[in-house]
């Protein structure tokens, strides 16, 4: 574990993903007022909406989803790649993802505040979703068996840290009106109608049908077909998509098929005293 983590800022990150020089570069990384960064615990829908926001941006042209793999399209500024990206250099509206805390964020993001999408999901299903993707990738501390891995999750003893303490981080933001608070379920349930929310959010007016495209191809079976989203050029040793697809369910609730009734009332005695003080009214609850 000890080589395949690193701790930063308090929380475990992949060692070989986050390299020194790349938190170094991230820390000292100039935000600008206009650039949009999406906002997520890991597994909660991060590649999902790094395929909206540009079509979104774009007016709907395809095109800003099929030259570019999602982590150059919109980079994790935390990732190794983000320092030879030449960020610097992109046009605004700029697009970038990040699995920082709010407490986490570098200087400039305090000081130029600029828009955040929040994305969350239910916590029993990231700990699923999070199970079968430490499974298939080499990067990451071997799951083991579940019932282990369900108390490194809700002890945060993962990547990221902690589920409860990252979503409060971020609910506890100031500047409310620069962040959009929006749910994985929201989008499941009703999925134009988040393209809408997140194009009125960006202040991105569309036509109808442009939207009523975007959310068709951000469907999950359509997604799925887009090799520059569904990490199929990433080599096996690092991610076995035999094992586990990254692109795996795509549904809410599929905690159920994987949580014992033992586990799944452990999970919302913590999730209960963890979230006791937190008003928000999450679409889960
Ligand atoms: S990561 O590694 O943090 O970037 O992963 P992330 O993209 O945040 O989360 C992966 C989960 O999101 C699901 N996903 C989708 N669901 C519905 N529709 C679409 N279009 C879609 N795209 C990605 C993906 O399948 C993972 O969830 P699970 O439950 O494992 O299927």
């Amino acid at each position: 574990e000890a080589e395949l983590y690193t701790v930063y800022k308090g929380v475990y990150v992949p060692a070989c993903l986050h390299p020194p020089q790349s938190l170094k570069y991230y820390e000292e990384f100039s935000f600008r007022r206009d650039d949009i960064i999406i906002v997520t615990y890991p597994k909660s829908g991060t590649t999902w909406m790094q395929e909206i926001v540009p079509l979104i941006m774009s007016g709907g042209d395809p095109a800003c989803v099929e030259m570019l793999p999602n982590w150059d399209r919109v980079p994790w500024l935390e990732e190794h790649r983000a320092c030879v990206l030449n960020l610097e250099q992109r046009p605004s509206p700029r697009m970038f993802s990040t699995h920082f805390h709010h407490t986490m964020m570098p200087p400039s993001f305090f000081e130029t505040k600029p828009k955040v999408i929040y994305l969350m999901r239910n916590p029993k299903d990231v700990f699923t979703s999070s199970f079968h993707y430490y499974g298939m990738t080499s990067f990451l501390v071997n799951p083991g068996p579940q019932s282990e891995f369900l108390h490194k999750f809700l002890d945060g003893k993962v990547m990221f840290g902690s589920w409860f303490d990252h979503v409060k981080s971020w609910l506890n933001a100031e500047d409310k009106d620069r962040i959009m608070y929006i749910s994985y379920e929201e989008m499941i349930m009703d999925l134009k109608d988040s393209v809408a929310r997140i194009a009125q959010f960006l202040k991105k007016p569309l036509d109808t049908e442009v939207m009523e495209k975007i959310a068709d191809r951000c469907l999950f079976k359509n997604m799925k077909q887009n090799k520059m989203s569904n990490y199929s050029t990433v080599p096996r040793e690092f991610m076995d998509q035999t094992k586990s697809e990254f692109l795996r369910k795509g549904i809410a609730g599929d905690w159920k098929n994987q949580l014992t009734v033992a586990e799944a009332e452990y999970f919302d005695a913590v999730y209960k005293d963890k979230m006791k003080d937190v008003k928000y009214k999450f679409v889960w609850d």
